[in-house]
Protein backbone atom coordinates (compact mmCIF):
# COMPACT_ATOMS: atom_id res chain seq x y z
CA UNK A 1 0.00 0.00 0.00
CA UNK A 2 3.10 2.49 0.73
CA UNK A 3 4.92 1.68 -1.91
CA UNK A 4 1.44 2.38 -3.91
CA UNK A 5 1.18 5.52 -2.93
CA UNK A 6 4.60 6.70 -3.17
CA UNK A 7 4.98 5.34 -6.34
CA UNK A 8 2.31 7.43 -6.99
CA UNK A 9 3.46 10.53 -5.92
CA UNK A 10 6.30 10.30 -7.76
CA UNK A 11 4.53 9.60 -10.79
CA UNK A 12 2.37 13.25 -10.12
CA UNK A 13 5.57 15.09 -9.60
CA UNK A 14 6.83 14.08 -12.83
CA UNK A 15 3.80 15.17 -14.36
CA UNK A 16 3.82 18.32 -12.33
CA UNK A 17 7.63 18.76 -13.39
CA UNK A 18 6.89 18.17 -17.14
CA UNK A 19 3.89 20.55 -17.02
CA UNK A 20 6.39 23.13 -15.55
CA UNK A 21 8.85 22.40 -18.17
CA UNK A 22 6.43 22.17 -21.27
CA UNK A 23 4.69 25.92 -19.94
CA UNK A 24 8.70 27.58 -19.65
CA UNK A 25 9.05 26.13 -23.20
CA UNK A 26 6.26 28.18 -24.36
CA UNK A 27 6.66 30.80 -23.08
CA UNK A 28 10.26 31.20 -23.90
CA UNK A 29 9.21 29.96 -27.28
CA UNK A 30 5.99 32.16 -27.29
CA UNK A 31 7.33 34.71 -30.03
CA UNK A 32 8.35 32.04 -32.87
CA UNK A 33 5.13 29.81 -31.98
CA UNK A 34 3.06 32.68 -32.31
CA UNK A 35 4.73 33.50 -35.72
CA UNK A 36 5.06 30.53 -37.07
CA UNK A 37 3.33 27.30 -35.42
CA UNK A 38 0.63 29.44 -34.16
CA UNK A 39 -0.19 31.58 -37.46
CA UNK A 40 -0.07 28.13 -39.08
CA UNK A 41 -2.91 26.66 -36.90
CA UNK A 42 -5.37 29.45 -36.87
CA UNK A 43 -5.21 29.95 -40.39
CA UNK A 44 -6.13 26.22 -40.92
CA UNK A 45 -8.91 26.58 -38.47
CA UNK A 46 -10.13 29.39 -40.43
CA UNK A 47 -9.93 28.07 -43.56
CA UNK A 48 -12.29 24.96 -42.37
CA UNK A 49 -14.85 27.60 -41.10
CA UNK A 50 -14.64 30.26 -44.20
CA UNK A 51 -15.06 29.00 -47.27
CA UNK A 52 -15.44 32.02 -49.02
CA UNK A 53 -12.84 34.82 -49.51
CA UNK A 54 -15.13 37.24 -51.01
CA UNK A 55 -14.00 39.97 -48.56
CA UNK A 56 -10.57 39.66 -49.72
CA UNK A 57 -11.25 40.52 -53.40
CA UNK A 58 -14.21 43.35 -52.10
CA UNK A 59 -11.37 44.90 -49.93
CA UNK A 60 -8.78 45.38 -52.70
CA UNK A 61 -11.08 46.44 -55.39
CA UNK A 62 -9.90 49.50 -56.85
CA UNK A 63 -10.89 51.26 -60.43
CA UNK A 64 -9.40 50.68 -63.46
CA UNK A 65 -7.63 53.51 -63.87
CA UNK A 66 -5.94 53.00 -60.48
CA UNK A 67 -5.26 49.47 -61.61
CA UNK A 68 -3.65 50.35 -64.69
CA UNK A 69 -0.92 52.54 -62.73
CA UNK A 70 0.53 48.95 -61.48
CA UNK A 71 0.58 47.81 -64.95
CA UNK A 72 1.28 50.29 -67.04
CA UNK A 73 4.93 49.18 -68.40
CA UNK A 74 6.52 49.25 -71.64
CA UNK A 75 7.67 46.72 -73.48
CA UNK A 76 11.35 46.80 -74.60
CA UNK A 77 11.42 43.58 -76.35
CA UNK A 78 8.05 41.90 -77.54
CA UNK A 79 7.25 38.91 -80.26
CA UNK A 80 3.61 40.11 -81.15
CA UNK A 81 3.50 37.33 -83.67
CA UNK A 82 4.99 34.72 -81.39
CA UNK A 83 1.64 32.73 -81.20
CA UNK A 84 -0.27 34.19 -84.56
CA UNK A 85 -2.49 31.75 -86.72
CA UNK A 86 -1.26 29.12 -84.77
CA UNK A 87 -2.70 25.94 -83.30
CA UNK A 88 -1.06 26.86 -79.57
CA UNK A 89 -2.04 24.02 -77.16
CA UNK A 90 0.49 25.38 -74.51
CA UNK A 91 1.93 28.91 -74.03
CA UNK A 92 4.95 28.33 -71.61
CA UNK A 93 6.31 31.52 -69.62
CA UNK A 94 9.27 31.18 -68.25
CA UNK A 95 10.23 34.17 -65.29
CA UNK A 96 13.75 34.81 -65.64
CA UNK A 97 15.95 37.54 -64.92
CA UNK A 98 18.44 39.05 -67.47
CA UNK A 99 21.28 38.12 -66.54
CA UNK A 100 20.07 34.12 -66.02
CA UNK A 101 21.70 33.82 -69.84
CA UNK A 102 22.99 30.27 -68.73
CA UNK A 103 19.41 28.52 -67.34
CA UNK A 104 17.70 29.77 -70.65
CA UNK A 105 20.20 28.44 -72.43
CA UNK A 106 20.01 25.23 -70.38
CA UNK A 107 16.17 25.36 -71.04
CA UNK A 108 15.92 26.03 -74.34
CA UNK A 109 18.22 22.89 -75.73
CA UNK A 110 15.99 20.43 -72.95
CA UNK A 111 12.54 21.14 -71.70
CA UNK A 112 11.78 23.84 -73.57
CA UNK A 113 12.78 22.68 -77.01
CA UNK A 114 9.16 23.52 -79.03
CA UNK A 115 10.79 21.58 -82.26
CA UNK A 116 11.19 18.39 -79.94
CA UNK A 117 7.66 18.48 -78.65
CA UNK A 118 6.14 19.16 -82.43
CA UNK A 119 7.93 16.17 -83.43
CA UNK A 120 7.77 14.30 -80.69
CA UNK A 121 3.65 14.84 -79.56
CA UNK A 122 2.39 16.81 -82.80
CA UNK A 123 1.33 19.67 -80.38
CA UNK A 124 2.47 23.25 -80.73
CA UNK A 125 4.27 24.91 -77.68
CA UNK A 126 4.92 28.60 -77.38
CA UNK A 127 7.88 29.15 -74.71
CA UNK A 128 9.08 32.66 -74.00
CA UNK A 129 10.97 33.93 -71.40
CA UNK A 130 9.46 37.10 -69.12
CA UNK A 131 11.74 39.53 -67.63
CA UNK A 132 12.63 43.39 -66.61
CA UNK A 133 15.54 45.51 -66.49
CA UNK A 134 18.37 45.38 -64.20
CA UNK A 135 17.97 47.48 -61.12
CA UNK A 136 22.07 48.18 -61.60
CA UNK A 137 22.77 51.24 -64.01
CA UNK A 138 26.18 49.82 -65.21
CA UNK A 139 25.01 46.36 -65.71
CA UNK A 140 21.59 47.43 -67.10
CA UNK A 141 23.30 48.57 -70.11
CA UNK A 142 25.99 45.75 -70.34
CA UNK A 143 22.91 42.82 -69.58
CA UNK A 144 20.74 45.05 -72.50
CA UNK A 145 22.95 44.94 -75.35
CA UNK A 146 23.47 41.24 -74.40
CA UNK A 147 19.89 40.31 -74.36
CA UNK A 148 19.60 42.77 -77.75
CA UNK A 149 21.66 40.13 -79.26
CA UNK A 150 20.13 37.01 -77.47
CA UNK A 151 17.07 38.08 -78.73
CA UNK A 152 18.32 38.49 -82.36
CA UNK A 153 19.04 34.52 -82.03
CA UNK A 154 16.41 33.19 -80.79
CA UNK A 155 13.79 35.44 -80.83
CA UNK A 156 11.93 34.27 -77.23
CA UNK A 157 12.24 37.04 -74.88
CA UNK A 158 9.44 39.55 -73.79
CA UNK A 159 10.54 42.20 -71.54
CA UNK A 160 9.33 45.38 -69.71
CA UNK A 161 10.51 48.16 -68.22
CA UNK A 162 10.52 47.63 -64.78
CA UNK A 163 13.28 46.53 -62.61
CA UNK A 164 13.79 43.29 -62.43
CA UNK A 165 13.46 42.15 -58.24
CA UNK A 166 11.68 40.04 -55.94
CA UNK A 167 9.44 42.68 -54.68
CA UNK A 168 8.22 43.14 -58.30
CA UNK A 169 7.08 39.70 -59.46
CA UNK A 170 3.69 40.74 -59.49
CA UNK A 171 4.67 43.31 -62.35
CA UNK A 172 6.24 39.78 -64.37
CA UNK A 173 2.74 38.39 -63.54
CA UNK A 174 0.69 40.85 -64.81
CA UNK A 175 3.24 41.00 -67.96
CA UNK A 176 2.39 37.63 -68.31
CA UNK A 177 -1.44 38.19 -67.82
CA UNK A 178 -1.65 41.02 -70.13
CA UNK A 179 0.63 39.51 -72.55
CA UNK A 180 -1.62 36.41 -72.80
CA UNK A 181 -4.73 38.76 -73.27
CA UNK A 182 -3.97 41.06 -76.64
CA UNK A 183 -1.20 38.13 -77.88
CA UNK A 184 -1.99 34.66 -77.76
CA UNK A 185 -5.45 34.24 -76.16
CA UNK A 186 -6.15 31.34 -77.95
CA UNK A 187 -3.56 29.21 -76.72
CA UNK A 188 -5.72 26.27 -74.33
CA UNK A 189 -3.04 26.02 -71.81
CA UNK A 190 -1.06 28.87 -69.94
CA UNK A 191 1.61 27.79 -67.85
CA UNK A 192 4.21 30.00 -65.82
CA UNK A 193 7.14 28.67 -64.85
CA UNK A 194 10.27 29.23 -62.31
CA UNK A 195 14.00 29.16 -64.77
CA UNK A 196 15.02 26.92 -62.10
CA UNK A 197 12.59 24.16 -62.17
CA UNK A 198 12.56 21.06 -64.36
CA UNK A 199 9.60 20.54 -66.34
CA UNK A 200 8.75 16.97 -67.55
CA UNK A 201 6.78 18.84 -70.82
CA UNK A 202 6.12 15.51 -72.32
CA UNK A 203 4.54 13.96 -69.56
CA UNK A 204 2.88 17.69 -69.15
CA UNK A 205 1.27 17.63 -72.74
CA UNK A 206 0.43 13.93 -73.32
CA UNK A 207 -1.79 15.46 -70.05
CA UNK A 208 -2.86 18.44 -71.16
CA UNK A 209 -4.10 16.98 -75.15
CA UNK A 210 -6.18 14.66 -72.95
CA UNK A 211 -7.84 17.02 -71.00
CA UNK A 212 -7.84 19.24 -74.01
CA UNK A 213 -10.00 16.40 -75.46
CA UNK A 214 -12.31 16.47 -72.60
CA UNK A 215 -12.72 19.93 -73.15
CA UNK A 216 -12.09 21.18 -69.68
CA UNK A 217 -12.83 24.55 -68.37
CA UNK A 218 -11.99 25.64 -65.02
CA UNK A 219 -8.92 24.08 -65.43
CA UNK A 220 -5.97 25.72 -62.75
CA UNK A 221 -3.57 22.62 -61.81
CA UNK A 222 -0.40 22.74 -59.36
CA UNK A 223 0.48 21.94 -55.87
CA UNK A 224 -2.00 23.61 -53.66
CA UNK A 225 -1.65 25.74 -50.58
CA UNK A 226 -4.44 25.45 -48.71
CA UNK A 227 -4.98 28.29 -45.84
CA UNK A 228 -1.57 29.60 -45.89
CA UNK A 229 -1.20 32.57 -43.24
CA UNK A 230 0.76 35.33 -44.64
CA UNK A 231 5.03 35.89 -43.21
CA UNK A 232 5.02 38.46 -40.49
CA UNK A 233 8.28 38.20 -39.20
CA UNK A 234 10.47 40.77 -41.00
CA UNK A 235 13.59 39.36 -41.85
CA UNK A 236 11.65 37.26 -44.27
CA UNK A 237 11.79 37.88 -47.66
CA UNK A 238 8.05 36.67 -48.04
CA UNK A 239 7.58 39.09 -45.13
CA UNK A 240 3.94 40.96 -45.77
CA UNK A 241 2.77 43.51 -43.85
CA UNK A 242 -0.37 44.39 -42.26
CA UNK A 243 -1.18 46.90 -44.15
CA UNK A 244 -0.49 45.38 -47.47
CA UNK A 245 -2.91 42.12 -46.14
CA UNK A 246 -4.70 42.58 -43.00
CA UNK A 247 -6.41 39.22 -42.86
CA UNK A 248 -4.63 35.99 -41.25
CA UNK A 249 -4.96 33.20 -43.79
CA UNK A 250 -4.27 33.42 -48.14
CA UNK A 251 -6.87 32.13 -50.75
CA UNK A 252 -6.22 28.84 -51.62
CA UNK A 253 -3.31 29.27 -54.78
CA UNK A 254 -0.55 27.78 -56.31
CA UNK A 255 3.26 28.25 -55.71
CA UNK A 256 4.42 30.16 -58.72
CA UNK A 257 7.44 27.96 -59.18
CA UNK A 258 5.42 26.51 -61.79
CA UNK A 259 1.22 26.07 -62.17
CA UNK A 260 -1.35 25.46 -65.15
CA UNK A 261 -4.49 27.35 -66.20
CA UNK A 262 -7.08 26.75 -68.96
CA UNK A 263 -7.42 29.51 -71.40
CA UNK A 264 -11.09 30.42 -69.42
CA UNK A 265 -9.11 30.84 -66.40
CA UNK A 266 -6.30 32.88 -67.63
CA UNK A 267 -8.75 35.26 -69.02
CA UNK A 268 -11.00 35.57 -66.25
CA UNK A 269 -8.08 36.20 -64.27
CA UNK A 270 -6.39 39.01 -66.53
CA UNK A 271 -9.98 40.66 -66.27
CA UNK A 272 -9.80 40.74 -62.13
CA UNK A 273 -6.63 41.64 -62.65
CA UNK A 274 -7.91 44.51 -64.03
CA UNK A 275 -9.84 45.71 -61.32
CA UNK A 276 -7.56 44.62 -58.19
CA UNK A 277 -4.51 46.39 -56.25
CA UNK A 278 -1.85 44.60 -57.14
CA UNK A 279 0.81 45.88 -54.48
CA UNK A 280 1.07 42.76 -52.71
CA UNK A 281 4.50 41.35 -53.93
CA UNK A 282 4.26 37.50 -53.72
CA UNK A 283 2.45 36.99 -57.36
CA UNK A 284 1.47 33.66 -56.80
CA UNK A 285 -0.54 34.59 -54.03
CA UNK A 286 -2.33 37.91 -56.15
CA UNK A 287 -3.17 34.97 -58.62
CA UNK A 288 -4.92 33.21 -56.14
CA UNK A 289 -6.71 36.20 -55.05
CA UNK A 290 -7.56 37.54 -58.62
CA UNK A 291 -8.77 33.32 -59.05
CA UNK A 292 -10.53 33.64 -55.80
CA UNK A 293 -12.42 36.70 -57.04
CA UNK A 294 -13.33 35.14 -60.24
CA UNK A 295 -14.73 31.76 -58.23
CA UNK A 296 -12.26 29.69 -59.24
CA UNK A 297 -9.91 27.30 -57.29
CA UNK A 298 -6.81 25.33 -58.08
CA UNK A 299 -6.57 21.67 -57.88
CA UNK A 300 -4.16 19.94 -56.51
CA UNK A 301 -1.65 17.61 -59.27
CA UNK A 302 0.36 15.24 -56.91
CA UNK A 303 3.49 15.20 -59.36
CA UNK A 304 3.97 19.13 -58.89
CA UNK A 305 6.51 19.46 -56.50
CA UNK A 306 5.68 23.02 -55.54
CA UNK A 307 9.23 23.78 -54.15
CA UNK A 308 10.45 20.68 -53.46
CA UNK A 309 12.80 18.50 -55.39
CA UNK A 310 12.14 15.41 -56.77
CA UNK A 311 14.40 12.53 -56.38
CA UNK A 312 16.66 11.17 -59.24
CA UNK A 313 14.91 7.64 -60.32
CA UNK A 314 13.58 6.11 -62.78
CA UNK A 315 10.00 5.21 -61.53
CA UNK A 316 9.72 8.97 -60.70
CA UNK A 317 10.63 10.22 -64.07
CA UNK A 318 7.86 8.42 -66.04
CA UNK A 319 4.99 10.34 -63.56
CA UNK A 320 6.68 13.55 -62.71
CA UNK A 321 5.02 17.03 -63.83
CA UNK A 322 7.87 19.64 -62.22
CA UNK A 323 10.62 19.59 -59.70
CA UNK A 324 12.17 22.99 -58.45
CA UNK A 325 15.84 23.78 -57.73
CA UNK A 326 17.56 22.79 -60.76
CA UNK A 327 20.17 24.08 -62.89
CA UNK A 328 23.49 22.24 -63.14
CA UNK A 329 21.28 18.59 -64.29
CA UNK A 330 19.29 19.92 -66.85
CA UNK A 331 20.56 18.15 -68.96
CA UNK A 332 21.38 14.92 -67.43
CA UNK A 333 17.48 15.13 -66.06
CA UNK A 334 15.99 15.32 -69.85
CA UNK A 335 18.23 12.96 -71.11
CA UNK A 336 16.51 10.36 -68.85
CA UNK A 337 13.16 11.57 -68.72
CA UNK A 338 13.05 10.82 -72.07
CA UNK A 339 14.94 8.17 -73.00
CA UNK A 340 12.62 4.92 -73.57
CA UNK A 341 13.90 2.58 -71.74
CA UNK A 342 12.82 4.88 -68.63
CA UNK A 343 9.04 3.80 -69.72
CA UNK A 344 9.58 0.96 -69.85
CA UNK A 345 10.87 0.19 -66.34
CA UNK A 346 7.37 0.46 -65.07
CA UNK A 347 5.30 -1.60 -67.23
CA UNK A 348 3.82 -4.89 -66.91
CA UNK A 349 2.42 -6.46 -63.49
CA UNK A 350 6.24 -6.59 -62.39
CA UNK A 351 7.26 -2.63 -63.51
CA UNK A 352 4.39 -1.55 -61.54
CA UNK A 353 5.23 -3.00 -58.18
CA UNK A 354 8.63 -2.89 -58.55
CA UNK A 355 7.80 1.03 -58.91
CA UNK A 356 5.56 1.02 -56.25
CA UNK A 357 7.66 -0.48 -53.91
CA UNK A 358 10.46 1.96 -55.10
CA UNK A 359 7.89 4.94 -54.41
CA UNK A 360 7.05 4.10 -50.88
CA UNK A 361 10.41 3.87 -50.34
CA UNK A 362 11.56 7.24 -51.81
CA UNK A 363 8.17 9.55 -51.04
CA UNK A 364 6.80 7.87 -47.74
CA UNK A 365 9.60 6.53 -45.83
CA UNK A 366 12.75 8.51 -46.67
CA UNK A 367 12.35 12.54 -45.63
CA UNK A 368 15.31 13.41 -47.75
CA UNK A 369 13.12 14.41 -50.28
CA UNK A 370 10.20 16.52 -49.33
CA UNK A 371 8.58 17.04 -53.35
CA UNK A 372 5.58 14.42 -53.78
CA UNK A 373 3.20 12.98 -51.27
CA UNK A 374 3.14 9.84 -50.44
CA UNK A 375 -0.18 9.31 -52.13
CA UNK A 376 1.89 9.67 -55.12
CA UNK A 377 3.45 6.22 -55.14
CA UNK A 378 -0.04 4.83 -55.39
CA UNK A 379 -0.53 6.70 -58.53
C1 LIG B 1 9.76 47.93 -59.46
O1 LIG B 1 9.91 48.53 -60.73
C2 LIG B 1 9.64 49.92 -60.73
C3 LIG B 1 9.72 50.40 -62.15
O2 LIG B 1 10.98 50.14 -62.70
C4 LIG B 1 10.62 50.64 -59.82
O3 LIG B 1 10.30 52.02 -59.77
C5 LIG B 1 10.56 50.05 -58.44
O4 LIG B 1 11.57 50.60 -57.64
C6 LIG B 1 10.72 48.56 -58.49
N1 LIG B 1 10.51 48.01 -57.16
C7 LIG B 1 11.39 47.25 -56.57
C8 LIG B 1 11.02 46.80 -55.19
O5 LIG B 1 12.41 46.90 -57.08
C1 LIG C 1 -3.05 49.48 -52.58
O1 LIG C 1 -2.65 48.92 -51.34
C2 LIG C 1 -1.60 49.61 -50.68
C3 LIG C 1 -1.30 48.87 -49.40
O2 LIG C 1 -0.61 47.73 -49.67
C4 LIG C 1 -2.02 51.03 -50.36
O3 LIG C 1 -0.95 51.73 -49.76
C5 LIG C 1 -2.44 51.71 -51.65
O4 LIG C 1 -2.93 52.98 -51.35
C6 LIG C 1 -3.51 50.90 -52.37
N1 LIG C 1 -3.79 51.52 -53.66
C7 LIG C 1 -5.00 51.94 -54.00
C8 LIG C 1 -5.09 52.56 -55.34
O5 LIG C 1 -5.96 51.82 -53.28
Amino acid sequence: MFVNVHRLRKCRLRHLMTMCFVMLMVTVYWETLDNSILSHIKSYSLRRLFTSFDYISANLKISHEEARKFSNHRYLINHEQKCAGQNVLLLLFVKTSPENFERRQAIRSTWGNEVYIEETLGATVRVLFALGLHPQPVQRRKLQRQLQEENERYHDLIQQDFFDTFHNLTLKLLLQMSWTHFYCCHARFLMSADDDIFVHLPNLIRYLQEADKAGVKDFWIGKVHRGSPPVRSKESKYYVSQEMYPWSIYPDYTPGAGYVLSKDVASRVYQASLTLNSSIHIDDVFLGICANAMGISPQDHVFFSGEGRAPYHLCIYNQMMTSHGHEEDFHELWRHATDPEVQKVSSGLFGRLYCTVAKVRLLCISHLFVSYPCKAAFL
